[in-house]
């Protein structure tokens, strides 16, 4: 998979560019402030139809504008795809082949896997960080995977305003049941991700951190182990846990537990990470861990999504920074890099080469490639 050329129209601060790249490595060189991590961005937009940084669409338009709209072409196994996103701040539209799509109908032609500074929060952060990053990698795989999510919000929302308004019991049952059903879906299609990348985690940061570390998957309600369970039986779980506690929730205004409360667990020596690990040992398990979601995405694509990698170089240390080049080039796709100092980046072939100067975009002459 990848992407052949790019044209984003008045998207932050990119006025007007279009870039033709690479198929292997596209280097983004440019001082603080210029508009790396937004040219990234636009590619994860045009991906994903959700802003990397979390935020306002409103955001994602130039100062002073009223729209803004990216489009690509991408292949993917010899076909090629044209699409494009467009918002004026209020809402989406995707475009497919130059018809309008629905989301479901849009995704599939380009899979991205991003790698930027905050991802350390993943580590460090709140659980709806690791949520967050979960439900993302498992929407990549399977795309029905966000309308899971976005229902559960949905009922979860409805219960909580009904058990605030202090609604009859019987309404408040009948609201449990869709989001137990809703929410049994979300728990199994978290444990079994977690469970199919967690091998593969723990070699990863063996190899490259050399420590040994864990992921497992930390349920926000007590239910028996989904991997060896139902959907049908998570479900009856779920309705009793909240009909037990519906006494209490009432009280407090909202669902107290949920799979809203599930969490992703790092460890480390079977200490946890956020407490134990150490600046290096962290960066050490978000590298890990994108590297696994990349191998379980390319597994399940039959082809390498887009790596987008956000000024890595100036975060990792010299060792793991030589181990993430070792990976990026037995990685066989498309690859994204922003620096500041393209000496960051030991990459000399296969290569294109931007500078970007206050949003302004313009290849630059490789001369490596001429030796
Ligand atoms: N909607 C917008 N319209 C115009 N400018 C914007 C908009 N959104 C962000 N900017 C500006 O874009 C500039 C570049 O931001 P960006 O984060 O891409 O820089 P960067 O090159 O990645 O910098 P750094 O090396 O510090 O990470 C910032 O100065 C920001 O204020
Ligand atoms: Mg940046």
């Amino acid at each position: 998979m990848r992407l052949t050329h790019i044209a984003l129209d008045r998207y932050r601060n990119i006025r007007d560019a279009h870039l033709e790249f690479h198929p292997r490595f596209n280097l983004i060189v440019g001082d603080n402030g210029q508009g790396k991590t937004n040219l990234l961005s636009s590619i994860y937009w045009l991906s994903t139809l959700t802003p990397l940084r979390s935020g306002r669409l409103r955001n994602l338009i130039t100062w002073g504008e009223q729209a803004t709209s990216v489009r690509g072409r991408s292949e993917v196994n010899g076909l090629y795809h044209d699409l494009e996103v467009r918002t004026n701040g209020e809402r989406t539209f995707p475009l497919k082949e130059g018809h309008p799509r629905s989301n479901n109908e849009y995704f599939g032609a380009l899979s991205v896997v991003s790698f930027t500074p905050s991802d350390l929060d993943l580590v460090r952060g709140q659980p709806d960080i690791r949520r967050r990053f979960l439900d993302r990698a498992i929407f990549n795989e399977q795309s029905t995977h966000l309308e899971v999510v976005l229902r559960y919000q949905k009922a979860l929302a409805r219960r909580n305003t009904f058990l605030k308004e202090r609604k009859s019991e019987q309404l408040i049952r009948a609201y449990e049941a869709t989001l137990a059903e809703v929410g049994a879906r979300l728990i199994m299609s978290r444990a079994s991700y977690i469970h199919s990348l967690s091998g593969v985690y723990s070699n990863i940061l063996h190899g490259i951190g050399n420590f040994s570390g864990t992921i497992s998957y930390k349920l926000g309600v007590p239910v028996v182990d989904p991997l060896s369970s139902t959907p049908q039986v998570i479900q009856q779980q779920l309705m009793s846990y909240w009909q037990q506690h519906r006494e209490s929730d009432m009280h407090r205004g909202f669902t107290q537990r949920g799979p809203h409360n599930d969490d992703l667990s790092l460890r480390i020596s079977d200490r946890s990470a956020k407490d134990f690990a150490s600046q290096g040992q962290q960066r050490a398990i978000v590298l890990a861990l994108k590297i696994a979601q990349i191998e379980s995405l390319s597994e399940r694509l039959q082809s390498r999504p887009i790596l987008l990698l956000d000024d890595v170089s100036s975060e990792l240390d010299q060792s793991r920074a030589t181990q993430l080049f070792n990976f990026l080039s037995r990685f066989d796709g498309q690859v994204f890099l922003t620096t500041t100092h393209e000496s960051f980046i030991p990459l000399n072939s296969e290569r294109k080469m931007w500078r970007i100067v206050a949003g302004q975009i313009s290849p630059v002459e490789d001369h490596s490639l001429r030796l």
